[in-house]
């Protein structure tokens, strides 16, 4: 049985009193919290770092089951996004999404120092994320399709498969951007072979774009300006649910 999960994208909350904006938001009925890390390298942004998790850790309480109410979802959007793992699980990460792109770039390819790592291929990273005692998630781009996920969901091995595929339906970077239908079409080929796939579509959803991405298939859905620019952000997390539970 797959669970409808809602998980607000706190890019868009009030960052001078996020950890209020946090408890809040979990109060207002949200199943996680989406926590976009930005490395102004990978994308042409910058947010914030372990440390800012780690605080506002303390002050949501911890997921109680695996993937339950309070997952840290932290979606990185970072160039080599094994370097920060260790430091995001002390910081209270529960699932880690790294993007396809960072995990295969040449950057962390050529390195010498990368070359011999255990950590740098999807797979290795998975495993690597794994032996940190949190879920992995594996994002990818609008650019990038979604064979490339075939080989990597269908390894022999459970503990080098992902727990989540994020589906992007904006180009990573902002808040508040249009929602990219072109990009369903990924969530429904997933879905197809993959019945009881977490999928997670990020970027330009509410009540306008949630049917679509639903029809298609996915059940985590995370929802910025829609959730911190509402009056009622409680009304408006529980239209999403609706929209996917129908
Ligand atoms: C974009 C981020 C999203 C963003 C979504 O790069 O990954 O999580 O906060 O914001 P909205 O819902 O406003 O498109
Ligand atoms: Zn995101």
């Amino acid at each position: 049985p797959l669970e409808t999960i809602i998980a607000p994208s706190i890019l868009s909350a009030d960052f001078g009193k996020l950890g209020r904006e946090c408890i809040d938001t979990i109060e207002h009925g949200a199943d996680w919290l989406h926590v976009d890390i930005m490395d102004g390298h990978f994308v042409p942004n910058l947010t914030f770092g372990a440390p800012v998790v780690t605080k506002i850790r303390e002050r949501v309480p911890r997921p109680s089951t695996a993937m339950g109410k309070g997952t840290f979802d932290c979606h990185m959007m970072i160039s080599e996004p094994h370097k920060w793992v260790a430091d995001f699980k002390k910081a209270g990460c529960d699932l880690y999404c790294f993007h396809y792109e960072a995990a295969i770039s040449s950057t962390a390819a050529e390195s010498p120092e990368a070359k011999s790592d255990e950590k740098t291929t999807p797979k290795k990273l998975i495993k690597y994320i794994h032996s940190h005692g949190m879920k992995a998630g594996i994002a990818i781009k609008p650019s990038t399709p979604v064979d490339v996920l075939w080989d990597i969901l269908e390894d022999s091995d459970e503990d080098a498969r992902p727990d989540m595929v994020l589906v992007m339906t904006v180009e990573p970077g902002f808040g508040g951007q249009s929602f990219m239908a072109s990009e369903l079409p990924k969530v429904t080929a997933l879905r197809g072979k993959y019945p009881n796939l977490p999928i997670e579509v990020d970027g330009g959803l509410s009540e306008k774009t949630i049917d679509q991405a639903a029809d298609a298939g996915a059940n985590v859905i995370v929802a910025g300006s829609a959730v911190f620019g509402a009056k009622d952000p409680a009304d408006v997390i529980s239209k999403l649910r609706a929209a996917v539970d129908s």
